[in-house]
């Protein structure tokens, strides 16, 4: 069955990005990427993935026009007119209330087939997602550092069990289930 896991990394203070929306504080860390919760196993568990305008533009503006590495069906949550990645399968919309983000979701639970479906960021996606029901889990790599200022991870509160916690590299990473609203 398909799950909806938003699958980050983080600071310890609870953010994705440092206030510049740099990446650097944790692209400089030693991790495992085949190892315990890594980003290789993870990838392999995705049938599609969904992220917001300011994720995807980071991803223009750092990986140029190979940047876009992901093969799975992508969904782009923005108001604006983005460039697409030639040949990439990314649709680009707005989900500007829950019916809508329902639909996003159906669509992306489709395409995912029998694998699941990233929320790859930022944490306000991901807190849309919780907020109308539609997130089950949250994967964190916690980085060794404090940013003080930032995008946060989850701006909104949350109910989580742990399910798993372990050590990557530089990385404590947990797995938790989102309990759902009401
Ligand atoms: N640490 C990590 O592993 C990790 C992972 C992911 C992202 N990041 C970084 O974290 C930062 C996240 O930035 P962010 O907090 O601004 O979040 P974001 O979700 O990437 O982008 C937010 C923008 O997405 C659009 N959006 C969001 N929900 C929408 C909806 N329902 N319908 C239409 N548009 C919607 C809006 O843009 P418009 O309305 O203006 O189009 C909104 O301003 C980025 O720098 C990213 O690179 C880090």
């Amino acid at each position: 069955m398909t799950r909806t896991v938003y699958y980050t990394a983080t600071s310890l203070d609870g953010f994705v990005a440092d206030a510049e929306h740099s990446l650097s504080w944790l692209l400089s860390r030693e991790a495992d990427h085949e190892g315990v919760m890594g980003y290789q196993a993870f990838e392999r568990t995705v049938g599609a993935l969904v992220m917001g305008a300011s994720t995807y533009r980071w991803i223009q503006d750092h990986g140029g026009p190979e940047g876009w590495t992901y093969t799975q069906p992508a969904q782009v949550l923005t108001h604006r007119e983005l460039a697409p990645f030639p040949g990439a399968d990314i649709r680009f919309r707005a989900a500007d209330s829950p019916e809508e983000l329902r639909a996003v979701h159906a669509e992306l639970v489709a395409a995912a087939g029998e694998r699941d479906v990233w929320v790859v960021g930022g944490g306000p996606v991901a807190a849309q997602f919780a907020a109308a029901g539609l997130l089950d889990e949250v994967v964190v790599s916690i980085a060794p550092v404090t940013l003080g200022a930032g995008a946060p991870l989850l701006p909104a509160r949350v109910e989580l069990v742990v399910r798993e916690v372990a050590r990557n590299g530089e990385f404590a990473c947990v797995r938790y289930d989102v309990v759902r609203p009401g």
